[in-house]
């Protein structure tokens, strides 16, 4: 273990809060057993107190024990997922606060693959809370810089393990209700779901505080952005008089201030999409124009946060 993982772990043990890497995105850990730990969670993020927080553990068997019933669903796709991208939403065991589950009867668990993640959950031994390592709406991070441009002071550690490979957050599956349900897409899509549940699953469009990534204008830069399909680009372009800042797939455009150029691929444009969200944003134009990507089931993920970004 490195001297980093073991001062990160101690910060964790006396309620103080951590910022580390995940595969997905970087997250704000807090001691999930402690209420004191968590409240400070939830105001740094700024984030209101009835939004549940993911708890991550190093291990499917320590994630079971914060739910009292694990059917067989959560037990196939803990078994072909974790370590991996995907949050499962159980019905709570005693273990689980009211001040991680929103007051809930349901917790959110995920064991996470990125190696410095792991070692720090198996130093701290319990769950750790953490959400998105940002304040509440804004960009998430992939990087140990932007949590420190974010927080700032709020957080004492933060354990570099490099840009997020995934660079959007996971794919959260409800295994309370009568049948799974996909309340946030992600890296892992729907169609793998099915395959390892032999069953559909439904994809709920979540519009309730419930759910924070549901809520609209999440995930979102603080200059005005908007989805503009492939075919009115350039006259979208060819219109505008003000300043402006482009996330496209296309070469650049010299009639724009400011182009970023996108993968065709689903899983390259979701590792650069948030750095590059971020990017736009400090450009400081008037606004953002971001080509629409396409409807295939493989952007689901991408679509979402874009959605979300543009809301
Ligand atoms: O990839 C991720 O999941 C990242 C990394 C850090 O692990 N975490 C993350 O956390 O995205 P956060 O808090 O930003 O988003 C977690 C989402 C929230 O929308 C929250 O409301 C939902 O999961 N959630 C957590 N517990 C829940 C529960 N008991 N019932 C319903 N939704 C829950
Ligand atoms: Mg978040």
């Amino acid at each position: 273990m490195t001297p980093e993982v073991r001062r990160a772990a101690e910060i964790l043990k006396r309620g103080g809060l951590v910022g580390f890497p995940t595969e997905t995105v970087y997250g704000l850990g807090a001691d999930a057993s402690s209420k004191d730990a968590v409240l400070r969670l939830y105001a740094a993020k700024r984030r209101p107190l009835d939004h549940p927080v993911i708890v991550h553990f190093a291990d499917s068997d320590l994630a079971f024990s914060w739910a009292r019933e694990v059917p067989q669903a959560a037990k196939k796709l803990a078994a072909k997922f974790w370590p991996g991208p995907l949050t499962l939403i159980l019905k709570r065991s005693s273990k689980a606060g009211d001040f991680v589950t929103g007051g809930q009867d349901c917790v959110g668990v995920r064991v996470p693959s990125h190696p410095v993640a792991q070692e720090l959950l198996r130093a701290f031994g319990g769950g750790i809370a953490a959400p998105s390592a940002n304040r509440f709406g804004q960009v998430s991070p992939t990087t140990a810089a932007h949590v420190r441009e974010d927080l700032g002071k709020d957080v004492e550690l933060v354990l570099d393990g490099g840009p997020s490979e995934v660079g959007i957050e996971s794919t959260i599956v409800d295994l309370s209700g009568r049948e799974p349900a996909l309340l946030r897409p992600g890296k892992i899509s729907a169609a793998e779901l099915e395959a390892v549940l032999g069953s559909p699953v439904l994809v709920k469009q979540i519009d309730s505080p419930r759910h924070s990534g549901g809520l609209e204008r999440h995930y979102a830069p603080k200059t005005p952005a908007r989805l503009v399909p492939t075919h009115e680009l350039d006259q979208e372009i060819a219109r505008l008089k003000d300043k402006v800042a482009v996330l496209a797939f296309s070469r650049p455009d010299e009639r724009v201030d400011y182009w970023l150029r996108m993968p065709r691929e689903p899983q390259a444009y979701a590792q650069k999409l948030y750095a590059a969200l971020r990017e736009l944003d400090s450009a400081r134009c008037e606004s953002i124009l971001i080509e629409a990507p396409p409807e295939a089931p493989a952007w689901a993920g991408v679509r979402d946060r874009l959605e979300r970004a543009t809301g």
